[in-house]
């Protein structure tokens, strides 16, 4: 493996902000094991772009204001491709002068908005810089929960029924929009279309509830999703990775949802017990039958490719107990801790896991490289000929 700069990009503006200045350090950990020299660039809440050794203390982000630690200053990525890396401070005074990093490939650990969305990615490509997991497109549907759906439903992979709406559609005619969403029945679940962390997210069982939870996820996204509630579900996701081959990890079974004891009492009695439980949070591998698990692994390989996915990512599924019907719920392009605990469990170390994803970025590079972009036509030295009336009024 050759050893690599790599820029991890952390925080931003998003709800999951905390998450993501952890999953970061579980991230640069692996970095620095696997022998490579990180470059931890800090996005604060409010936008602002930091860079320096003291981002590498987690005690530091409890402090007001980062700005305020030593070793932290102020940096931007270039977007041109005449530079590949940070400035650094992006305006330096008088009698400094800005430094110039190089990075050979960026790591973003952002999680929801201005990161897990397509947005830092499309600044990656303008800079031309190979970046860790999803591209521009696939973040943005996998971000995007009515999109997705329609996309996933197309390729043939069972989701669960519903009806999106725009915030404007809801605003001016309410009833219009009740009225389109009654035959799904109650219970439904309401969904702001592009946030995560169950922020907005809520059942509700009859009218006056549905209005009340479309009026909040209205106001956090200008898209609503509503679909059917899958009563007597149980959670179960999966991590998956690759670019021409998508590989699937073990599955995990979170337990936010207890009601599932049968099925786990009887795993857990069994040899499962030490080696499947990890943390008291998730049970690994989830305790559901072999066929199950290979349907739902297959299900998340293609719902990664349908959305044109490379990288890393994890797919949530809903599995209703009584009849085991499978539902693919959401898929997650910068999931927790990178998974790193689901490929653990499939025998992959978090080092294996960076060094692959650090593998697949400078393979999509490069493959990005033999696609041309630059096309001489002849229009220019014409325009300059002729001049360009043609364009005036
Ligand atoms: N259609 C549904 N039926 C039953 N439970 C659901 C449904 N949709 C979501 N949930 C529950 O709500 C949680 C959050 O919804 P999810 O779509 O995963 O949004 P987020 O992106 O915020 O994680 C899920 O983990 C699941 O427990
Ligand atoms: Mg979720």
């Amino acid at each position: 493996m050759v050893h690599r700069t790599v820029g991890v990009f952390f925080g931003s503006r998003s709800v999951e902000h905390d998450v993501s200045i952890v999953t970061a350090h579980q991230t640069i950990q692996a970095l620095q094991s696997a022998g490579h020299t990180v470059i931890p660039i800090y996005i604060t809440r409010t936008g602002e772009w930091y860079t320096g050794e003291g981002l590498f203390d987690l005690k530091n982000y409890q402090q007001e204001n980062i700005r305020n630690v030593a070793n932290v200053e102020p940096t931007h990525l270039s977007p041109s491709t005449r530079y590949h890396g940070l400035i650094t401070p992006p305006m330096a005074g008088r009698f400094a002068k800005s430094r110039f990093q190089r990075i050979d490939v960026a790591f973003s650990t952002i999680h929801g908005t201005h990161g897990e969305d397509g947005t830092i990615q499309g600044l990656f490509e303008m800079a031309d810089i190979p970046y860790v997991g999803t591209g521009v497109l696939a973040s943005a549907i996998a971000n995007h929960k009515a999109i997705a759906k329609s996309l996933l439903q197309q390729a043939g992979i069972p989701v669960v029924e519903g009806i999106s709406f725009t915030r404007y559609a809801w605003l001016e005619d309410p009833e219009a929009i009740l009225a389109q969403l009654e035959p799904l029945g109650y219970p439904l679940f309401i969904k702001p279309a592009t946030l995560g962390s169950s922020i907005g997210v809520a059942p509700a069982h009859d009218m006056e509830r549905l209005r009340l939870h479309i009026d909040i996820a209205a106001s956090l996204s200008t898209e609503i999703l509503v679909e059917k509630a899958i009563t007597n579900a149980v959670e179960i996701n999966c991590a998956v990775m690759g670019n021409y081959t998508i590989e699937a990890s073990v599955l995990e079974q979170p337990m936010s949802t207890q009601d599932f004891l049968t099925y786990e009492e009887k795993y857990l009695r069994g040899e499962g017990k030490t080696a499947g439980m990890k943390g008291a949070d998730r049970i690994i591998p989830a305790p559901i039958s072999d066929e199950l698990t290979r349907i739902i692994q297959e299900y998340a390989i293609r719902g990664f490719k349908a959305i044109r996915g490379r990288g890393i990512a994890r797919i949530d599924f809903l599995v209703q107990k009584d009849t085991h019907q499978v539902y693919l719920n959401e898929i997650n392009t910068m999931p927790g801790s990178i998974s790193f605990y689901l490929w653990k469990a499939s025998g992959k170390s978090p080092i294996e896991v960076v060094n692959q994803l650090i593998d697949i970025a400078f393979e999509v590079h490069a493959e990005k490289r033999q696609t041309t972009y630059d096309y001489q036509s002849k229009l220019l030295e014409l325009a300059a000929q002729k001049g360009i009336q043609g364009v005036k009024k």
